[in-house]
């Protein structure tokens, strides 16, 4: 089986310290050329997708400690649309903030101008301080903002559907541009949403744009086995990817549908050297940099929980670690926080590193190779999703000295054989 490879877009790259080591213009992340240079390093490598995640709040202590780029997904794919012509392109969409018909609107126009390379990374949104910026009184917590996902993403499917495939007939003869019979009228009324009417154009080339999904918390499977073709996971171990893809694999199938059309694509942070001490040397540089103030206050902030209300001096309060975790990251927050009940918060977020959750690996392309090949055969994964703890360098790496490895085992495409992002998917 091929492998499927998505490069997760991040400003200077996933590492917290990226953008203080590279030597690139630290504004650059702000121009068009920064995302056209990746994006064509990726299609260069015949990568499955670029992917752009989306923040919708963001809370200021980021604003010290980490480059602020997080533009509208949509807009940024949309240009890069432009200037690439195979590779996917995946964007993040919230199903607690956006309205399903703008959405469905907005992923349907990436799918018409990128000739079918449109994806929605389905989410429900984590953080509570979006509500403020959207001007709600609170944000639903984890079971409600699911129930709406499933709503939402039904509402929007509709969307997409309504317009036949065949619709536009273009009869200058007879004057009809679109055949009224192809088009279904669409009245959706649910718990959360009303959408009466069709999207403004025809159907998409992919009719549906793939959708994607990342939440790891058990209501967070469940939203991915009914819909997604495509899971982004957080796996701390391989044993653990290996369990994790096994229930959504079980859950895929009780919900009717075939596991075998799911492709699951772990987060994987990525430091590569051409020897292993150079890697670990670039691993070093960028942990010693590392903020333990920007550690504990981004372990609750992914978490969905606001770090203006903790004092890091002392454990997290033990009426908050009786309660409902807010998400699946804080689950394992609270896991570390109980081990150890006696440790400030602080020491306990030490260890906690990164937002998805994701493994880093350190090492060479050949060790590299050989990780992605064992985690292949183990049943852990269909393969990664791939972030540079520095960026452009470390994809331009794994483009140029890790696909050639995979190619030459057989285990990656040496062309794009599809067109659309779905064709790459298969
Ligand atoms: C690779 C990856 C990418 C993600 N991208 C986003 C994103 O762009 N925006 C977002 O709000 N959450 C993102 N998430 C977080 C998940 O969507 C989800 O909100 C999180 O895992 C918490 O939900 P849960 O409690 O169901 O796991 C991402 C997670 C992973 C592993």
């Amino acid at each position: 089986m091929s492998l499927h490879f998505n490069a997760f877009i991040w400003p200077h790259g996933y590492h917290e310290s990226a953008w203080r080591v590279v030597p690139d213009d630290v504004r650059g992340v702000l121009g068009l050329d920064y995302y056209a240079d990746i994006a064509r390093t990726a299609e260069r490598g015949l990568m499955d997708s670029i992917f752009l995640a989306d923040n919708l709040a963001i809370a200021e202590y980021r604003l010290t400690h980490l480059p602020q780029t997080q533009f509208d997904p949509i807009a940024v794919l949309s240009a890069l649309a432009a200037v690439t012509s195979r590779i996917g392109l995946i964007g993040t969409g919230s199903t607690t903030y956006a309205k399903p018909w703008d959405l469905a609107r907005r992923f349907a126009t990436l799918d018409h101008l990128s000739g079918g390379r449109a994806g929605w990374n389905i989410v429900t949104t984590v953080t509570p301080l979006a509500a403020a910026a959207f001007g709600e009184s609170k944000h639903p917590d984890l079971a409600d903002r699911y129930e709406r996902a499933h709503e939402f993403t039904d509402a929007v499917t509709q969307l997409w559907d309504a317009w036949g495939d065949d619709a536009v007939v273009g009869d200058r003869t007879r004057g009809v541009w679109a055949d009224r019979e192809r088009v279904r009228e669409n009245h959706f009324h649910g718990v959360f949403h009303d959408v009466d009417g069709i999207l403004p154009f025809p159907r998409s080339p992919q009719g549906r744009p793939v959708l994607v999904q990342a939440g790891q918390s058990p209501a967070g499977i469940g939203l991915a086995a009914r819909w997604a073709e495509l899971v982004f996971s957080g796996p701390p171990s391989m044993d653990a990817a290996v369990a994790f893809r096994t229930n959504l694999h079980s859950q895929v199938a009780a919900a009717g549908r075939d596991p075998g059309e799911v492709r699951v694509l772990p987060a994987l942070m990525i430091t590569l050297g051409g020897t292993e001490a150079e890697a670990r040397d670039r691993a070093r540089r960028l942990e010693e940099l590392a903020s333990p103030e920007f550690r504990w206050q981004n372990a609750l902030y992914t978490a969905g929980l606001d770090p203006d209300g903790f004092d890091p001096n002392v454990p997290l309060p033990a009426s908050l670690l009786e309660g409902q975790a807010p998400s699946s990251r804080a689950e394992q927050l609270f896991e570390a926080a109980r081990a150890r009940p006696q440790a400030p918060l602080r020491e306990v977020a030490a260890a906690i590193t990164g937002g998805a959750g994701q493994t880093h690996f350190v090492g060479t392309p050949q060790q590299l190779a050989d990780f992605v090949i064992e985690w292949q055969d183990a049943g852990a994964a269909d393969g990664f999703t791939i972030m540079g703890s520095t960026l452009p360098y470390e994809l331009a790496a794994f483009v140029d000295h890790v696909v050639p490895i995979l190619q030459q085992r057989g285990r990656f495409r040496t062309e794009y054989t599809g067109r659309t992002l779905r064709e790459h998917l298969r």
